[in-house]
């Protein structure tokens, strides 16, 4: 027979499987999975001297960048080159990105990235980025139908997306790089969680840094979803191309979601230093202003429209 005290014991053991990876420390770096007696927060806030608000010792990017920038030495992942080094003065293990390799997100000012796929990669200044320094921009696609081009005036930043205190699930589950279920500023009702790593791995699997073709397994239909959080329009269920989404703007649509094309298929999520030349170097943007040059290369993952060209010409 079951005794009350048994039943509690029960439930507690119930609850404590229920508990998101107890102990296990999933979010990398000081970004989450906080012990009773963590160092963390003194990487990022100061008590009674924070130079910014939310008592931060510098506001972001700033603040990321003292560990994750060019000359930072606080994290292996450096953004603002795009590429993985061993600085922090700890050995992984296991390892977390190939030495010198290309970060997969790309990078913000320079990326190493075979974007004019001859097998071989050198480090190139960006062509286009997402913004990360709080520059007003356009929101693309964002909202319903007939919406318009998207949201105007959005100050976008690294913690619009990512969660510093990492547990960014809609359950406070940790999930892929941080993303928060819901993006600052989306306006999205619902949360998207992109399922965490088993392992983390930081680096693209080609030798040669060619971004085309990386493997994103079965996140990369939950990426999707989350892109087109803040990039509502740019979702397309296969059959788009011939189907009136009845949007004037983004009236017939590449497939963008799903497990066979989605947006990591074609763009990097940082920055990229693809090349547009010819037919792809003035494509008007949504609200038909016009871009010059490679400007337009809109985190494209390999030069001009080679993305096209790799997937259905092969
Ligand atoms: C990697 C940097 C970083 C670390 C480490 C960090 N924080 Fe934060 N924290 C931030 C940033 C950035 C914000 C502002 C977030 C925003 O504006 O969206 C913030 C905001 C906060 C807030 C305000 C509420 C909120 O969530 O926005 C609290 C409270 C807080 N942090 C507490 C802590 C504590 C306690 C720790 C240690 C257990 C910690 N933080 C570790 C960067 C960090
Ligand atoms: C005190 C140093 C420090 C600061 C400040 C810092 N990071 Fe990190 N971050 C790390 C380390 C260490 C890792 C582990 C991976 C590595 O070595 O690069 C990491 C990992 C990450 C990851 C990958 C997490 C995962 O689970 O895969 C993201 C995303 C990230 N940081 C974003 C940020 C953002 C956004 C900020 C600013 C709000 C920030 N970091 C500030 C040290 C820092
Ligand atoms: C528009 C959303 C967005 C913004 C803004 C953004 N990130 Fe990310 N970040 C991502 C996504 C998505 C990934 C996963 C990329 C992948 O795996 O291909 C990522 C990956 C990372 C990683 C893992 C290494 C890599 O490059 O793949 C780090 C570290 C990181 N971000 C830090 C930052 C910092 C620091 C900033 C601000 C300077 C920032 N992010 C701004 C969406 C964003
Ligand atoms: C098949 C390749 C491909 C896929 C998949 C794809 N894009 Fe694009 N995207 C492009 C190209 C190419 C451009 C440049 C403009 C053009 O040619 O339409 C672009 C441009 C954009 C722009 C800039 C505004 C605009 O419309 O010109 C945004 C934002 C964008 N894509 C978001 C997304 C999101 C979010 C997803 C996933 C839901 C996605 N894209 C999937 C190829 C793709
Ligand atoms: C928090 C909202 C947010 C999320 C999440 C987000 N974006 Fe964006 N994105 C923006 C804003 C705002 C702009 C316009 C300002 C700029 O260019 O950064 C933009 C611009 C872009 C552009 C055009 C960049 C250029 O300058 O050529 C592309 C392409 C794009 N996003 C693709 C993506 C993809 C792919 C993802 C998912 C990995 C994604 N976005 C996630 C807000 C977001
Ligand atoms: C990752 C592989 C992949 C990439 C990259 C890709 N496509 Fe596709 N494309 C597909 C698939 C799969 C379909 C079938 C779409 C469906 O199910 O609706 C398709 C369909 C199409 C169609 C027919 C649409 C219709 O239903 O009428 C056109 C046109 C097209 N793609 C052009 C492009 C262009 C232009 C690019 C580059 C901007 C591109 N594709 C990049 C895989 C890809």
């Amino acid at each position: 027979m079951l005794t009350r005290r048994t039943v509690m014991l029960f439930l507690l053991l119930a609850a404590l499987a229920l508990y998101p990876s107890l102990g296990v420390r999933a979010d990398n770096g000081p970004h989450g999975g906080y012990t009773a007696t963590t160092d963390a927060c003194a990487g990022c806030h100061r008590a009674h001297s924070g130079i910014a608000a939310r008592l931060l010792t510098n506001p972001a990017p700033g603040l990321c960048m003292t560990c994750h920038g060019s000359t930072a030495a606080g994290a292996d992942t450096n953004v603002e080159d795009g590429v993985y080094t061993n600085r922090d003065g700890l050995t992984e293990s296991p390892a977390e990105g190939f030495l010198n390799r290309g970060l997969k997100g790309g990078g913000f000012l320079n990326t190493l990235m075979d974007t004019d796929w001859d097998g071989a990669a050198a480090s190139q200044p960006v062509t286009s980025t997402h913004t990360m320094d709080g520059t007003l921009g356009t929101m693309w696609g964002n909202g319903a139908i007939g919406s318009g081009a998207g949201q105007l005036n959005v100050a976008l930043t690294c913690t619009s997306c990512h969660d510093p205190h990492g547990r960014a699930g809609t359950g406070g589950t940790p999930t892929y790089r941080l993303l928060r279920a819901i993006p600052t500023d989306s306006g999205a009702a619902v949360g998207v969680n992109v399922t965490d790593e088993p392992a983390k791995w930081y680096t693209v699997q080609s030798a040669f840094d060619g971004y085309f073709g990386e493997s994103y397994g079965f996140i990369a239909s939950q990426l999707s979803d989350w892109c087109a959080q803040c990039h509502t329009r740019h979702a397309a269920a296969t059959g788009s191309g011939s189907t009136d989404s009845g949007d004037p703007i983004f009236t017939y649509r590449h497939t963008t979601t799903g497990f066979s094309v989605g947006c990591m298929s074609c763009h990097v999520a940082h920055g990229t230093s693809a090349t547009m030349s010819g037919l792809a170097q003035n494509v008007a943007w949504p609200d038909g202003t016009t871009a010059s040059g490679s400007e337009r290369s809109s985190l494209l993952r390999v030069d001009n429209r080679g993305v096209c060209e790799l997937c259905h010409l092969k």
